[in-house]
């Protein structure tokens, strides 16, 4: 049987997997890039280290932007690296299988599998990426459910009822829309000017956009600049800062995850609402995320176990599920995985 491998391609990560638990690589989906010549410099972690950053002539850039390629020659050649990276020699020859946002077109899907194939591996599919992340927790894709997968700047939802894909779409939000919040209410609010990452460490330290009674005690003392005097100014924010902070991106995400269940066939009801909304993707590691969408939508709703390797992990399970040969002409392997699924554990 041939090597089988798997790449979670996204904006914020990229993610190899195999056949174990544990994905092969996860770096940053970053490139550094010569400014005068258009070289790529490094790919992944090597780029995204402060030697690159503080590099002359190298600009830092993120290859996958909304899930789409941002250049086919970049696409490819941090592919190739990422690939030859986690798997060296064993990729040639190689089944590969790749995850897709849910609204790739065809013309997209073609383009990816073709960059894919010049790395040298011999078959390439593509699969939605909420669909494998499911099987990282052996849930079988016969169920009626709903999935999310909150990524860094995408939240795709997909719903499946009886076997059967119903709905498939791409909102344009996820957990970096929640760093961009803060760093607007700080702006509006204090006149206080913070940096991405700085955001981003507020939100996982103290982020939260549902009040559990456990985190509303948590503070955080935040430096940043007073854009009026220009000066280095200090602020203590808690939770409440976060929910008004949070409401816009979060109403995002309600709104994709609402419209999903308004598709939801009236005979398929009681099942989906039994087997209620699995989340997947980091930006489901923010604090209240799964009790937000239950409260609201009223479905049960549960975090997939590493929300953030579940595509990957997921992927390296699929790929040991499907037959040897799957025929000719799928590139999109979803619905046939969906068809020719094994419950084997
Ligand atoms: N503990 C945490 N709390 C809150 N957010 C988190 C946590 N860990 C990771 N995240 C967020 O998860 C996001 C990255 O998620 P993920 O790796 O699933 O994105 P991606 O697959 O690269 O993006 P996309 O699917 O949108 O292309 C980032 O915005 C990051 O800040
Ligand atoms: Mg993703």
């Amino acid at each position: 049987m041939n090597n089988r491998f798997a790449l979670d391609i996204g904006s914020a990560n990229l993610i190899a997997s195999s056949k174990s638990d544990t994905p092969v690589i996860c770096e940053p989906s970053v490139i550094a890039v010569n400014r005068r010549t258009g070289n790529i410099l490094a790919v992944g972690q090597e780029a995204s280290g402060a030697d690159m950053a503080d590099a002359q002539n190298t600009v830092l850039m993120r290859p996958f932007r909304n899930g789409l390629m941002a250049n086919c020659d970049i696409t490819y050649r941090v592919m190739a690296d990422m690939l030859k990276r986690s798997f060296g020699r064993e990729l040639r020859g190689a089944r590969l299988l790749l995850s897709i946002p849910c609204d790739l077109d065809e013309i997209g899907e073609s383009v990816l599998i073709e960059l894919a194939l010049k790395t040298g591996v011999k078959t390439c599919h593509l699969i939605y990426s909420p669909l494998a992340a499911m099987a990282s927790e052996f849930i079988s894709p016969f169920s009626s459910c709903l999935l999310a997968d909150i990524g860094a700047v995408r939240t795709n939802v997909m719903l499946l009822t009886k076997g059967k894909i119903r709905y498939l779409r791409a909102a344009n939000v996820g957990g970096e829309s929640f760093d961009a919040a803060i760093i607007d209410y700080l702006l509006q609010k204090y006149k206080m000017q913070i940096n991405r990452r700085q955001a981003e460490q507020i939100k996982m330290k103290i982020g939260t956009v549902y009040n559990d009674g456990v985190t509303a005690f948590q503070r955080l003392a935040v430096n940043g600049k007073n854009i009026v005097t220009g000066e280095i100014m200090q602020l203590t924010l808690d939770a409440s800062d976060m929910y008004e902070a949070f409401e816009e991106p979060m109403a995002g995400i309600l709104e994709a995850i609402c419209l999903a269940i308004t598709k939801i066939p009236p005979s398929d009801q009681f099942e989906v609402l039994k087997n209620g909304i699995s989340l997947c993707g980091g930006g489901a590691l923010l604090h209240g995320m799964s009790m937000m969408i239950e409260g609201i939508t009223g479905y049960p709703t549960a975090t997939v176990d590493s929300p953030q390797e579940a595509t990957a992990i997921g992927m390296a399970r699929i790929q040991d599920w499907l037959p040897t040969q799957i025929p000719a002409g799928i590139r999109n392997i979803s619905a046939y995985y969906i068809e020719n699924f094994l419950p084997v554990k």
